[in-house]
């Protein structure tokens, strides 16, 4: 059956892992995956995650399936999250959520729905975007064009283009956005900005459709929410995929989520039977664990204590990198200025290395960084950071 088909192209991000794993360099340095290390490269267990397991091992009595929604305590615990506890989206049950195989999962089930009901939508995404958004919806049979949104030569969202480009969104398309931690650029919009991206869907009717990976890596988990608060008080059709994987480290047991927002409550239970459908034919019903260990930690004040004091710290390290990195680049006299890395948000940096930089930083210094530049500054650690400055300034010079 293979004899005459050629190999599929490796995932940008994840072929680069493998690559990674494969070298056999002591030195080598992973930039690449989204992924938390701590100060000694190591992707922590958060201790708010562990306390959960070990109730969870102590109390859990039946592996029997979950509903196809997943356990209705997780879709409360993320709504409370993505929402705030008093929200009146809560109250008013205009939220349906959904527990998904990861954020990935959860664009996927969000796409396959869209698709039944808007076959001749289009999908629009940020340029450049997160690697997998086109091929998720172009997976799922739409067509997917680019909006403007990053300018590399401002270092800043390119907003007259972004908004120009938005308002001629024909009604009825579908809009990715990046909630916060922009992925690649680390470049978020600001408060005033959010305002007019809700004011101008509304008027022209496209869908939102918010991806909120890295809610907590921003600024904090509340500060984190401020657009999605904008669009729910809007009243307006909105779907979120959201995700633990980044802010409770639960990468591998794919807890992510998607819940849409509806003008109704009517209407939010139509969206949930249909999205059932979809779930059944897709996975039929999620894997429990992780969400059992996101819904414990969440609904224990003093795990949720632990927790978002583990947050804020991954949070600071990572802001104490990018200082790091700069700086290391400033004393090492490199021509180019980096200080805008300092301003970017999230665990990605856009360093503004070429390709060429890139492959040659990968083929001589075994130092993997995604195409385009995008760094994962949490990748950096105390042992290897006067390395990673030295290659990039040896590379830049090159
Ligand atoms: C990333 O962007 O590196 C992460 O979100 C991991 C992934 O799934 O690509």
């Amino acid at each position: 059956m293979w004899k005459n088909i050629d190999k599929a192209i490796p995932d940008s991000i994840f072929g680069l892992t493998e690559q990674f794993k494969n070298d056999p360099n002591p030195d080598k340095v992973n930039l690449g995956a989204g992924v938390y290390k701590d100060d000694i490269g190591r992707t922590p267990i958060l201790k708010a995650v562990k306390a959960a397991e070990k109730l969870l091992l102590e109390n859990e009595n039946t592996k029997s399936y979950l509903p196809i929604p997943g356990h209705p305590t997780y879709a409360k615990c993320v709504q409370a999250l993505l929402f705030g506890d008093t929200s009146e989206v809560v109250s008013s049950n205009r939220a349906s959520t959904i527990h998904a195989p990861g954020g990935t999962g959860a664009l996927r089930m969000g796409a396959e729905l869209l698709r039944k009901f808007l076959p001749t939508a289009s999908v629009w995404v940020s340029s450049p975007t997160w690697a997998n958004h086109k091929g998720i919806f172009s997976s799922a049979k739409f067509p997917v064009s680019d909006y403007p949104y990053y300018d590399p030569r401002t270092k800043a969202v390119d907003l007259d283009r972004f908004l120009d480009c938005l308002d001629q969104v024909p009604r009825g398309d579908i809009v990715i956005l990046h909630a916060c931690c922009h992925n690649p650029s680390g470049v978020d919009l600001s408060k005033d900005q959010w305002q007019i991206v809700v004011d101008v869907a509304k008027e022209k009717k496209w869908i939102p459709f918010i991806d909120f990976a890295y809610q907590g890596f921003g600024v904090g988990v509340e500060e984190d929410r401020y657009p999605v608060g904008l669009f729910s008080a809007a009243g307006m059709d909105l779907f979120v995929a959201s995700s633990f994987s980044k802010n409770l480290g639960l990468y591998n047991e794919r807890a992510g989520a998607l819940t849409i927002l509806s003008p109704t409550e009517r209407e939010a239970k139509v969206a949930m039977s249909h999205l059932k459908t979809v779930i059944r034919t897709c996975y039929s019903n999620p894997p429990a664990h992780g969400g059992l260990v996101a819904a414990t930690v969440l609904e224990d004040k003093q795990l949720t204590e632990i927790w978002t004091k583990e947050l804020s710290d991954m949070r600071l390290r990572i802001v104490n990198m990018r200082a790091a990195l700069v700086d290391g680049l400033s004393k090492r006299g490199v021509d180019s200025d980096f200080s805008y890395i300092k301003d970017q948000r999230g665990m990605f940096s856009f360093s503004g290395l070429s390709d060429d930089v890139v492959m040659w930083l990968k083929t001589n210094k075994s130092i993997y960084v995604v195409d385009g530049g995008r760094i994962n500054v949490a990748g950096l650690t105390t042992a290897n950071i006067d390395f990673v400055c030295d290659s990039i300034t040896e590379a830049l010079a090159v």
